[in-house]
């Protein structure tokens, strides 16, 4: 009778910690959401007029590494399929967590994924061209940490692919959401810069970004997003309720972190050049 009663309480408690879980985990993906709007529009109002319009000397109106450079044909055109491309993969990554959309189209959920997969990894490889072939960067620790963001993009592309073929599905999940979220590592860079600024004045940032600050982030902007990631595919899986609540705090601060930085980064690095 106890021994049911305490069993009782523990699943009770542990479905109130998996609902406070996963409603975390819907607030910070919704923060992602806003946060990549506000990128997206960004692109889409900047990069996307002056690109199509062939007026690609407007890119350099806003602080770039090379940005455009007349006569260089060949890399003018890396950064136009760059920020051209990035603006489509950020809005198709968002489509691809929507439930209604997997349970009521799967078609489009699986085209819009390889659009997502396929775009991503483009990106990426062009990315590392942009660094290494054109030599757009400031910083050894910047160059890197960029190119370490780009192979894991690669690393998770191909995972969530061969998953996905080999019908083994939740380890596609987890892969695909790894993507997500380094695929997102670009955009976390501008939010944990802005974030750290508004809460401590910019500790460690150079200009040039050679400051400890800018060298920590290069790679943090990867590795911290998938950290908490881990801690929450774990938590999903613990027996208890204390990590699942714990980590459930976790997401709800890294919810409101998104959405200070995801404001400054609009009010500071986007809209005064839209
Ligand atoms: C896959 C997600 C990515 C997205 C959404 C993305 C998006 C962008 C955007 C919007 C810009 C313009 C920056 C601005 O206006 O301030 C940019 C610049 C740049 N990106 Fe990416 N990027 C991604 C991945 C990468 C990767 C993996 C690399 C390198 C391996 C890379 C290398 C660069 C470089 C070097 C620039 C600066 C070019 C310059 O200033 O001349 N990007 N990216």
């Amino acid at each position: 009778m106890t021994v049911g009663l305490i069993e009782g309480l523990h699943s009770h408690s542990l479905k109130t910690a998996s609902r406070w879980l996963s409603r975390s985990m819907a607030a910070c993906f919704g923060a992602m959401v806003i946060g990549q709007l506000a990128f997206a529009l960004f692109i889409a109002l900047f990069y996307y007029p002056s690109t199509l319009t062939g007026n690609l000397a407007a890119w350099n109106t806003k602080p770039l590494i090379t940005g455009h450079v007349p006569g260089d044909g060949m890399g003018n055109a890396a950064f136009a399929f760059h920020v051209l491309g990035a603006g489509l993969m950020t809005v198709s990554g968002w489509f691809q967590f929507l439930p209604a959309i997997r349970r009521r189209w799967p078609a489009l959920h699986r085209w819009n994924g390889r659009f997502f997969l396929l775009s991503s990894s483009l990106i990426a490889i062009n990315g590392l061209l942009l660094v290494w072939v054109r030599g757009s960067w400031l910083t050894l620790a910047g160059g890197l940490g960029v190119s370490f963001n780009g192979l894991i993009i690669l690393i998770c592309g191909a995972r969530a692919f061969l998953h996905a073929r080999a019908r083994d599905f939740a380890a596609h999940r987890r892969w695909a959401i790894r993507l997500f979220v380094a695929a997102s590592g670009v955009w976390f860079i501008r939010i944990f810069y802005m974030a750290w600024g508004i809460t401590t004045g910019g500790i460690g940032i150079e200009p040039r970004l050679s400051g400890p600050f800018d060298q920590i982030v290069a790679f943090a902007n990867t590795l911290l997003p998938l950290a908490v990631l881990e801690l929450y595919f774990r938590a999903e899986r613990a027996r208890s309720a204390l990590p699942r609540y714990s980590v459930a705090f976790l997401l709800a601060l890294s919810a409101v972190v998104i959405l200070g930085g995801s404001a400054g980064a609009w009010l500071v690095m986007w809209s005064p050049y839209i």
